[in-house]
This record gives C-alpha cells, sequence and structure tokens, in this order.
C-alpha cells in the first residue's frame, strides 16, 4: 500500500514537473486529483477498510495529496513567471526604431491660391459670400445689365439646365444677390466654381473657379478700385510689382478696366509669359454700373460701387509658371506635391 502510494507521488511529480504550459498543468490537475483520478478512487475506498486501517491510510493518503497539491503550486508559479516573461518578451517595443512614416496631406494648389487671394481680402476687413453654381438666366446675365441678345448668352459659351437655369458661367451674379440680400455698406469677396462650354486645353477648362469681389459704399471712386487692387496685386506678386490699368468693356461696370501687373518673371524686360509687353492681365473690374445698382433697388445717388473678377486657375498658372491648365486637375502627385502647404 505505502509503496503503491510512494510511486502515485512520485509519478505525479513527474508529470507535473514535465507540464510546460498553463493548460498542461490543468489537465494533469484532472488526471491527478480529479474525480476519476488513482487518488480520489483510494480515498473513497477508505470506507470499505477494515476500521483500524481507515485511520492510518486516510492519514497517509491526504499527506500525498497535499504533497501532490504543493507540487501543483510551486510548478504553476515557475510556469506562470515563465509564461510572463515570454509574453513581455513577444511584446517589447523597440523604441528605437525608426516610426513608420504615415503621409501627409496638404491642400491642393487651388485651394491654396484660392485661400492666399481669400486672405488678402479678408485683412481688408470683406466678408466671404457665395452662391449657387445652378443659376437664374436673370442673375447670371439680366441683372448683371446683359443685354438679351448679348452673345455670352448662346449656347456655345452657357451650359443650359432648363429655360431660364443655367450653370452659372461666371461669379459675377453673386453681385446681384449681394445687392439684394441687405443694405450697403457692403465689402465681399466670392470665391467659386463657374462653368462654360469650352473645350479643354492647355488655357482653357470647361469648370474653373473665380473670385468675384463688390464694394458698395457712400462716396466710392475709380481711385478706390485702383488703390484696392493695386494693393491686392502687390500683396499677390510682390512687393516691387507695378499695376497698369486699361480701359475695357463689361456690361455690369461703367467704366471698365483690365488690371495688368508687371511681368514678375522679366521685371518688364519681356518674355515668352507676358508675350514680350512686360505686363500681365489678371483680372477685370470697374465702377458698378448704375442700372445693375438700380435693378437691385438702390438709390444711385446715395451708393456707389467697384467689382472685380478673376480666375484662380489663371493666377495660379501665372504665379507658378506651369505649363498647362490641365495638370491642375489631373490628381498626379509628382505635379501637385511641388506645392506642399
Ligand atoms: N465676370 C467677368 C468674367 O467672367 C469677370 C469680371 C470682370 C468680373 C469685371 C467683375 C468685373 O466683377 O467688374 O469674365
Amino acid at each position: 500500500m505505502t509503496e503503491d502510494l510512494d510511486r502515485l507521488l512520485m509519478d505525479a511529480r513527474a508529470r507535473i514537473d514535465a507540464a510546460s504550459r498553463r493548460t498542461d498543468l490543468e489537465e494533469a490537475r484532472v488526471a491527478l486529483l480529479g474525480r476519476s483520478s488513482e487518488l480520489t478512487q483510494q480515498l473513497r475506498g477508505i470506507a470499505t477498510l477494515p476500521p483500524e486501517q481507515r485511520g492510518p491510510v486516510g492519514k497517509r493518503l491526504n499527506e500525498v495529496r497535499q504533497a501532490i497539491e504543493a507540487a501543483f503550486a510551486e510548478r504553476e508559479a515557475e510556469v506562470a513567471a515563465r509564461e510572463l516573461a515570454e509574453q513581455l518578451e513577444r511584446e517589447r517595443v523597440d523604441v528605437t526604431l525608426p516610426g513608420a512614416v504615415v503621409p501627409r496631406g496638404g491642400l491642393h494648389l487651388l485651394t491654396q491660391t484660392r485661400r492666399e487671394i481669400e486672405d488678402i481680402f479678408l485683412g481688408l476687413g470683406y466678408e466671404i459670400a457665395e452662391g449657387p453654381e445652378i443659376e437664374l438666366e436673370y442673375n447670371n446675365f439680366a441683372a448683371l445689365n446683359f443685354s438679351d441678345d448679348h452673345p455670352a448668352k448662346a449656347e456655345t459659351d452657357t451650359l443650359w439646365i432648363a429655360p431660364g437655369v443655367l450653370l452659372r458661367t461666371h461669379t459675377s451674379p453673386v453681385q446681384a444677390r449681394a445687392l439684394r440680400a441687405g443694405p450697403p455698406p457692403i465689402y465681399v469677396i466670392v470665391p467659386g466654381r463657374v462653368y462654360r462650354r469650352d473645350t479643354p486645353d492647355a488655357t482653357h477648362s470647361p469648370i474653373f473657379h473665380q473670385v468675384e469681389g463688390l464694394v458698395v459704399d457712400r462716396g466710392i471712386t475709380l481711385g478706390d478700385l485702383k488703390g484696392t487692387l493695386a494693393y491686392f496685386a502687390r500683396s499677390l506678386f510682390g512687393a516691387d510689382r507695378e499695376t497698369r490699368f486699361r480701359t475695357s468693356f463689361f456690361p455690369f461696370t461703367e467704366p471698365s478696366v483690365e488690371v495688368d501687373v508687371s511681368c514678375f518673371l522679366c521685371d518688364g524686360a519681356g518674355c515668352v509669359v507676358c508675350k514680350h509687353s512686360g505686363w500681365i492681365e489678371i483680372l477685370g473690374a470697374g465702377e458698378v454700373d448704375q442700372n445693375v445698382l438700380a435693378m437691385a433697388g438702390l438709390d444711385t445717388d446715395e451708393w456707389q460701387g467697384f467689382a472685380f473678377g478673376m480666375g484662380i486657375e489663371r493666377i495660379a498658372f501665372l504665379k507658378y509658371g506651369f505649363p498647362d491648365l490641365r495638370m491642375l486637375y489631373d490628381n498626379d502627385l509628382r505635379f501637385l506635391e511641388q506645392f506642399p502647404a
């Protein structure tokens, strides 16, 4: 009997020592101490022993049981410590490794240029106004003093949606909206997308962007327009730039001008960009035509204004000198990444 128990204890210790993972130990515990284990069977068998043997056998069996439990406890501590050490090693973070580079997005050149233009006027106290891209024919043309037979209204230029409804061909209809929206003074700039029935090429796109400006206040003169736009041109193209105002025609301004800036590439000496003239046209402008003010219900004795409009693509094109407008829309990162922001 005692020999049997010695063997049982030895076997149990061997099995416990052989278990190297917690799961092995759990299996060993069931096998050695569980309901169908040899030890449990023997403990149950005590009742069938002659009374005088029950005490000593029971005592001995309990000693064996305690010894096995102690062996388990010791081994469990070892295994747990080793598993923890392994886990820590596995999950070790080498903080000296170089980080994985997450590529950073940037603002598109058109967005950068738009914001640059906006910032100059925001700094002068202008507010940003917006209008819909699907616009009424009335706001796009008639409210801006276009005659009914103006050539810009022809199918070749305008994308019509329905009779009387079109994709705006410029941001100027927002002038008409701003004039009706509330009493002057008005100092707004209007960035936005515009549409024309043009075939794309190096300098044309059927969808492009403009920034419109409108000022209406008391006592506004052509001098205010010239001062404002000269300041704008110098802010955008450099403090040394000169501006030149040429007379022009737009239905909604009288007088109308086109504004040139002295060529920032050749400094006026003559190059391909300025077509050897020394000057580059950057925008159209003028005093708001009295008819436009009157159609919006404003008293032209009290209120005067000036307006201007420019193409954002054209400004970016001139400023950065890339060869084809379509590069702005190709989403080729090799191009776009040259203008980080
Ligand atoms: N709307 C004109 C165009 O698309 C640009 C323009 C010219 C806007 C003169 C103005 C202006 O506000 O005064 O060609």
